[in-house]
């Protein structure tokens, strides 16, 4: 029922009446903003109309139909406030509730990861590389096949072709690069002489994986392009190198080889001093002196400039740093295993 319906004139009867019907619909108000509503309601059904009225009486009779609105106005607070007060509190504590903090939960905790100590190790051959003045170059994984393989003096039919199992794409003359010398061509075609390159990187040969062959697996090159630089720089070179890899006792010794893209070329080998099994030799890499058809290519006159190239598995290196006996651990990528190495993030 509307309250304004009761209070047809100022009368304390009718003003009783809605004080009853507000009353009970207080008692029965589910929360604060109902039981707000209400009061305005009073307000305005019954107050302000009954307020407005007083002004239309008869002088004499203002006084008394003041008072009757104002005791209507107190008698209203006194049973709306102890209401009011007891649904705050019972709110606040609804609310305190839903906001408890449980300091004694048991933490969810989400597994760190870790640096695969490959990457790592690139970074410490860039920084090395960088250390002696020399630029870090790259290039793509998808190279052509003039890149890779002729430009670097390996012949159309020539049987070193079949050195390397290569990836071809279906897109004529690009493979997946099948070691990073396509990158000193680039380099060298790009940048002129002289020259100072290395290059971590990601290379791919359809081996099978196993123990020690991965067909996705990662070298360094390193390319120098100067006057007058000998097989003494490079030895000097990969010797700085291998002691920045194994330790400071470590040293390389060259083994005649083969390369079409270097000559003469050699095995080389590390010795190191925690080598599994006691200090000694194992190979590490290949290396050479830039074989003059590879300058020709690549437009540096070989009677006046001359080179020196080496390239190595990092894969390998990592093994043989830490005595890993099997590829697998290298390229599965259990964080367990990357955990050992120290490179926790
Ligand atoms: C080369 O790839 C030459 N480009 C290296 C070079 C550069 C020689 C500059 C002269 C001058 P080779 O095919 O031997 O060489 O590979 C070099 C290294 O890559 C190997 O010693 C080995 O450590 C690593 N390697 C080769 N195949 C795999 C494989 N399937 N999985 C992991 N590492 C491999
Ligand atoms: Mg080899």
């Amino acid at each position: 029922m509307k309250l304004c319906a009761i209070l047809v004139i100022m009368d304390v009867n009718a003003i009783n009446k809605a004080l009853d019907i507000v009353r009970e619909q207080i008692v029965s108000a589910a929360d604060l903003h109902e039981l707000d509503a209400l009061k305005k309601q009073f307000m305005n059904d019954v107050v302000a109309p009954a307020s407005k009225q007083i002004g239309t009486l008869a002088p004499e009779m203002r006084s008394s139909a003041g008072k009757v609105l104002s005791e209507a106005k107190q008698q209203f607070e006194e049973f709306f406030t102890p209401v009011k007060e007891k649904l705050a509190q019972v709110e606040q504590s609804i609310a305190l509730e839903s906001e408890r903090v449980d300091v004694t939960a048991v933490e969810q905790i989400v597994p760190l990861g870790a640096r695969h100590p490959l990457s790592v190790l690139q970074e410490d051959i860039a920084e090395f590389f960088r250390s002696i003045s020399w630029r870090i170059a790259q290039g793509p994984e998808v190279d052509a096949e003039w890149y890779n393989f002729d430009a670097l003096n390996f012949g159309v039919d020539h049987p070193a072709r079949q050195m390397q199992d290569t990836f071809y794409l279906e897109k004529a003359n690009q493979v997946l690069r099948t070691h990073t010398s396509p990158v000193q061509v680039r380099s060298m075609l790009e940048n002129g002489v002289p020259l100072y390159i290395a290059c971590p990187g990601k290379v791919y040969r359809t081996d099978e994986l196993d123990a020690t062959h991965t067909p996705v697996f990662h070298q360094c090159e390193g390319l120098a392009i100067d006057k007058d630089l000998s097989m003494a720089n490079l030895k000097g070179t990969i010797d700085a190198f291998a002691k920045k890899m194994f330790g400071s006792s470590a040293k390389t010794r060259l083994r005649p080889s083969y390369f079409p893209f270097t000559e003469p070329s050699a095995e080389m080998d590390v010795w190191y001093e925690n080598k599994k099994g006691g200090a000694g030799w194992i190979e590490w890499g290949g290396c050479g002196m830039v074989n003059p058809n590879v300058l020709k290519s690549c437009g540096i006159d070989p009677e006046v400039y001359s080179g020196f190239a080496f390239g190595m598995g990092l894969e390998r290196t990592l093994m043989l740093r830490h005595n890993i006996q099997d590829m697998h651990d290298i390229v599965e990528g259990d964080v367990r295993f990357s955990r050992q190495f120290g490179f926790e993030s």
